[in-house]
């Protein structure tokens, strides 16, 4: 046993640790920004690991809310299908990205389902739950009320058009949506109404002494705590957690129609995912992990945004209903892309998909570790400095120590390493290093632990640039030092390869397989591998060409471009795929009202029933049709066609319809067996 495994197995009481990412909406793409998050915890997660802790990383999709509801309908499908399409996607860019949880989950389970109403009905029976009634926007034609976001005016501080129910981006006002001036709803194009309704809140107040006893204890960062200073001082408000039908979420028990709002169901869904992986690992207890007295450690890593959620709310949430509460939450800031905030238009709203089709994202997850600390600040991705870095420092200086010395070993000692290391006084300053690193990891100093590595990785590369192996080689009596010399590269650089294993994975798996090693724990690189057989040395990394960056900005701004100017992908001869095809929804839909449109030569206005709900179209068919016979006839609809503003108002789907035009445009299909919402193939 070597000095360092000692200290290792004396510190080394095994910590259980339990980690959550905040959880991703189902109703967005994951982009860059998302990514510095899941990227921070896996690394945190994956060095918690090599330290031989028991430390279990779970997430989750965040399904609830309006915005689904809205989107699913808009599709015309069920929410759940949205769930679980997402879901695939999202665990596409989690592999790409290496970013390994021990289980996602989502909101929309059993699971959450239990445990928030189980968390509700304590918090109730506590005395921490009461009911008052709000008026709120209304949609009379969606027959829905309206979050703040779903409204859109003029600002009743600087009079700017189209800004939303809650703060203007023009002058910065924030602002109750009753003082918006003209609000009109952003779902139906509507004016809404006010309208009351009984709205249930959580008692946030009850928690003040119990917070602030938690936030010291909790060792939340500086920032953190001014900023829940501010909020003390401000007043714990009530929180509303209800939302009344239609709602996609849980239902309130003891309600015919009032649902747990989006955010109280939320965070239960880390418990809920928890649960769900003591389904499948005997080990774990779920009480073990959630009772009041719990000794596990419990993390949150999550964006300077939700800090009010994670800090305020949840642990009075969990206090109340009898849990423990969170450890720690750890905060990072938000990403930029070349010190401007993402935009799709500008081509820097760039998804994790799209990078990881164009780059290796081991790159990033090395840029963001370079650039993360414990602190809240923004972090910028540069993405000049970006290529710079990725080539001089993990191709030019990393990986340059493995593939120059791998090519003597391989050519010249038939892959064998040689049995004794030249210079151990350098190997033991590579191996003494272990432990600063891993307290930078441990405190989430990421950009130390980098700095620290590259600092060695200076020394490494200056050790062989010393020793010459390419000159020595051309000397037959100096063979046996070329050997030596290029052994003791490759154990440098297997010591850093596991110092950077937390941040780059893939490449560590990589050197593993090259070295012919099993597994790698922190105490791996303490002990030289001598004598050993290796296998054939695949490249780690390529350069970055800058034109990979181009590709990669093009094609996101051109998703940004409105969809209905994107020209379908056709053939030279005009063609288009199947796959262009397939995008077309098409449907049976039943008219139920046809009426000429006052100032329109051509167009009828249809109310057509598509089975999930009706929509409004207009349709060039004047001419052919009397409104009245069309009433009670079935046509066929694209249904997943952008509404389109048009003069005479929205227009929601297209009719099909064949004929040269004028009086002979036929579009009903045959009534025979055809039911609104059937999909047409
Ligand atoms: N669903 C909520 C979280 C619920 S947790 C119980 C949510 N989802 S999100 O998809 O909008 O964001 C997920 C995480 O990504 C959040 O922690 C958020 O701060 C983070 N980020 C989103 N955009 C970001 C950047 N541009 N930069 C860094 N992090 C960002 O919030
Ligand atoms: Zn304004």
């Amino acid at each position: 046993m070597g000095m360092l495994d000692l200290k290792l197995a004396m510190a080394s009481s095994v910590r259980k640790i339990l980690v959550t990412s905040a959880l991703p909406y189902v109703n967005a793409q994951l982009h860059l920004g998302h990514m510095l998050e899941y990227c921070q915890t896996d690394i945190w997660v994956r060095y918690q690991k090599m330290r031989g802790h028991d430390c279990i990383f779970v997430c989750a999709s965040d399904a609830h809310g309006t915005p689904v509801m809205l989107r699913a309908r808009q599709e015309n499908i069920d929410p759940e299908v949205l769930i679980a399409r997402v879901a695939k996607a999202t665990k596409r860019d989690f592999d790409a990205f290496g970013v390994e949880f021990d289980n996602f989950h989502t909101t929309h389970s059993p699971e959450n389902e239990e445990l928030v109403c189980k968390i509700y009905q304590s918090l109730q029976q506590a005395g921490h739950i009461l009911t008052r009634t709000i008026e709120q926007a209304y949609d009379e034609q969606e027959k829905m009320f309206l979050p703040d976001r779903f409204l859109k005016g003029t600002c009743p501080r600087c009079k700017s058009d189209d800004q939303s129910g809650d703060s203007c981006e023009v002058c910065g006002a924030t602002y109750t949506p009753n003082d918006l001036i003209n609000p009109i709803s952003t779902v139906s194009d509507t004016t809404p109404v006010w309208r009351e309704s009984e709205h249930y809140f959580f008692k946030l107040g009850d928690f003040a002494e119990m917070l602030r006893a938690w936030m010291a204890k909790a060792e939340l960062n500086r920032n953190m705590i001014s900023k829940l200073d501010e909020w003390f001082e401000a007043g714990l408000k009530d929180w509303d957690i209800s939302r009344d039908a239609p709602y996609f979420g849980f239902r309130i028990p003891g309600t015919d129609d009032k649902y747990f709002y989006v955010w109280l169901d939320a965070p239960v869904g880390y418990m809920a995912s928890f649960k769900h992986l003591c389904k499948r690992r005997s080990d774990l207890n779920f009480d073990e992990y959630w009772n009041k007295d719990s000794e596990v450690e419990l993390y949150h890593f999550i964006g300077k945004d939700i800090v009010y959620f994670h800090t305020l709310f949840w642990p009075a949430v969990l206090q109340g209903s009898g849990y423990r509460t969170p450890t720690s939450v750890f905060a990072h800031g938000f990403l930029t892309i070349d010190g401007l905030k993402m935009s799709k238009s500008r081509g820097t709203g760039i998804t994790a998909q799209t990078f990881s089709s164009h780059l290796d994202p081991t790159y990033l997850r090395y840029y963001y570790a370079a650039k993360l600390g414990p602190s809240m600040s923004d972090i910028d991705l540069n993405l000049e400095d970006f290529v710079a870095r990725a080539n001089s420092d993990l191709v030019g200086k990393f990986v340059n120590i493995a593939s120059r010395c791998d090519k003597f070993i391989s050519q010249y000692f038939n892959k064998q390493l040689a049995t004794k290391l030249p210079d151990p006084v350098l190997f033991a300053e590579f191996v003494n290093a272990a432990e600063l690193i891993a307290e930078h990891y441990e405190q989430r100093e990421y950009s130390k632990a980098m700095r620290l590595i590259m600092a060695l990785t200076d020394k490494a590369n200056q050790y062989i640039e010393e020793h010459k192996p390419w000159l020595m080689v051309k000397d037959e009596a100096q063979l046996d030092e070329v050997h030596a010399v290029c052994t003791q590269g490759i154990n440098l650089f297997r010591t850093l390869a596991i110092y950077l294993a937390p941040v780059m994975p893939d490449i560590a798996s990589k050197t593993k397989q090259w070295l012919g090693e099993d597994d790698w724990n922190w105490a791996s690189a303490s002990h030289p591998l001598l004598g050993k057989q290796i296998s054939s040395y695949q490249p780690l990394l390529m350069r970055i060409d800058k034109k990979q960056i181009t590709k990669m900005i093009e094609e996101t701004k051109a998703s940004a471009a409105p969809k209905e100017a994107a020209p379908v992908a056709t053939t030279e001869s005009g063609e288009i795929s199947i796959d262009d095809f397939t995008k077309v929804d098409l449907r049976i839909a039943r008219i139920i009202e046809a009426n000429p449109v006052e100032g329109a030569d051509k167009l009828l206005q249809l109310t057509l029933d598509v089975g999930a709900n009706q929509r409004n179209v207009f349709a060039g068919i004047k001419a052919a049709y009397e409104p009245s016979e069309l009433v009670g006839k079935l046509v066929i609809v694209v249904a997943n066609l952008k509404p389109r503003k048009m003069r005479f108002g929205m227009s929601e789907g297209m009719v099909l319809a064949a004929g040269p035009g004028g009086k002979d445009i036929f579009l009903l299909s045959p009534d025979a067996g055809a039911e609104p919402g059937m999909r047409v193939k």
